[in-house]
C-alpha cells in the first residue's frame, strides 16, 4: 500500500488558484453575449476558468476583477476580443455530418453544375467556418463534380467571427489526423504533403474565400445562395436568437437552395421545410 501523503499535491499557477467569482462570470457572460449571441449557462463556470486562466498569465494579471474590469474598458478592446477566441468551441471536422455533403454532390450534379457551365452563378456559404475544413469540404466536394470549376462563377463564401481561427482557415495545412475523414481519392488529387502536414492545392483554395463575419450584426451581402451551411453554431444561441437567424437566411437562399444545420439543431421557421437529414429547403421551393 502507498503511503499517505506520498506524493506532494501538484502544482498548480497563480492563476489556476484564482477564483471565477460568480459575480464576474455573469459580466462575462453578458459580454460574451453581447458580442457573439453565445448564451453561456451556469455550468459552464470551470470551462470559462480553464479558457481564461490562460488569458490572465498571458497578461501577467492576478485577479478575474482586475480581468473582467479590463475587458469592459475601452482600453480592453483587443484582449475582449481575445477573450472571444478563447471562450468559442472550434471543434470541426472534414466531411462532418458527410450526409449533408452527399446532398451537395447530388444537388450539384442534378442542377448547379449545369447552372455554372451555362455562365450562371453559382454561390455556397459556410456561415461558421471555424478552421475551414468545412468550406474545403464544400470546395473538395464541388471539384469532385466539377473538376475545372475555376473556369466558371462557382465560389464559397467562408466566414466566422473569431479572426484567429479564421487565420488557420486561409492557410489550408492540416495535419495527416485532421485529413483521415477526407476519402484517398481526393487527397490525392487534391492536397499535396508539406512535410508532417497536408496542404490543399491551389484549385481548392481558390474556390474559397474567407471573411470575418458576426451571425448576429449585418451582413453586407446582397446575392443569394445555392447553399447556406450554418452548423454547429445556433446551438450556442438561445432559441429566439436561433429563429432569427433561420429567418434572415430565408431571403439570401436561392428557389431551389438548401439551408444545411448541425445535427442538435432544428429549423422550427415555416418558410422552411425539412429535405433530408438536418437539411431544409424554402417552402415555396420548385426542387
Ligand atoms: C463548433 S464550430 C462549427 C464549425 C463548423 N460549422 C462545423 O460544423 O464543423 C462553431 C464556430 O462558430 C463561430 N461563431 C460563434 N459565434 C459566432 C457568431 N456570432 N458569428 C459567426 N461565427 C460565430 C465560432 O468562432 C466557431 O468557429
Amino acid at each position: 500500500m502507498m503511503a499517505k501523503h506520498a506524493e506532494p499535491p501538484p502544482r498548480t499557477t497563480l492563476a489556476e488558484e484564482m477564483v471565477l467569482s460568480d459575480r464576474e462570470f455573469r459580466r462575462i457572460a453578458a459580454m460574451l453575449y453581447e458580442d457573439s449571441g453565445i448564451h453561456l449557462p451556469e455550468g459552464k463556470v470551470s470551462l470559462v476558468h480553464s479558457r481564461l486562466c490562460k488569458r490572465l498569465r498571458v497578461l501577467g494579471m492576478e485577479s478575474f476583477r482586475d480581468y473582467v474590469d479590463l475587458i469592459a474598458s475601452q482600453a480592453g478592446l483587443g484582449e475582449r476580443r481575445a477573450m472571444l477566441s478563447a471562450l468559442t468551441t472550434n471543434h470541426t471536422r472534414f466531411f462532418r455530418e458527410d450526409h449533408h455533403f452527399e446532398d451537395l454532390k447530388a444537388r450539384l450534379i442534378g442542377g448547379w453544375v449545369d447552372e455554372a457551365r451555362r455562365g450562371g452563378r453559382v454561390r455556397l456559404w459556410s456561415s461558421a467556418c471555424s478552421s475551414g475544413e468545412e468550406p474545403y469540404s464544400m470546395a473538395l466536394t464541388i471539384l469532385e463534380a466539377l473538376p475545372e470549376a475555376a473556369r466558371y462563377d462557382i465560389r464559397i463564401l467562408a466566414t466566422d467571427i473569431d479572426p484567429v481561427i479564421l487565420e488557420r482557415a486561409r492557410r489550408g495545412v492540416y495535419a495527416a489526423a485532421a485529413i483521415e475523414p477526407v476519402p484517398a481519392r481526393m487527397r490525392e488529387r487534391w492536397m499535396r504533403r508539406t512535410g508532417a502536414d497536408y496542404t490543399l492545392s491551389d484549385e481548392v483554395l481558390g474556390l474559397v474565400s474567407f471573411r470575418e463575419l458576426n451571425l448576429m450584426r449585418d451582413w453586407p451581402m446582397k446575392g443569394r445562395f445555392q447553399a447556406i451551411f450554418c452548423r454547429n453554431v445556433a446551438i450556442y444561441f438561445e432559441l429566439e436568437t436561433q429563429d432569427r437567424l433561420w429567418g434572415r437566411f430565408a431571403p439570401l437562399l436561392t428557389a431551389d437552395g438548401r439551408l444545411y444545420v448541425g445535427h442538435s439543431e432544428r429549423v422550427g421557421d415555416n418558410r422552411y421545410e425539412p429535405s433530408g437529414q438536418t437539411a431544409y429547403k424554402l417552402r415555396s421551393a420548385r426542387a
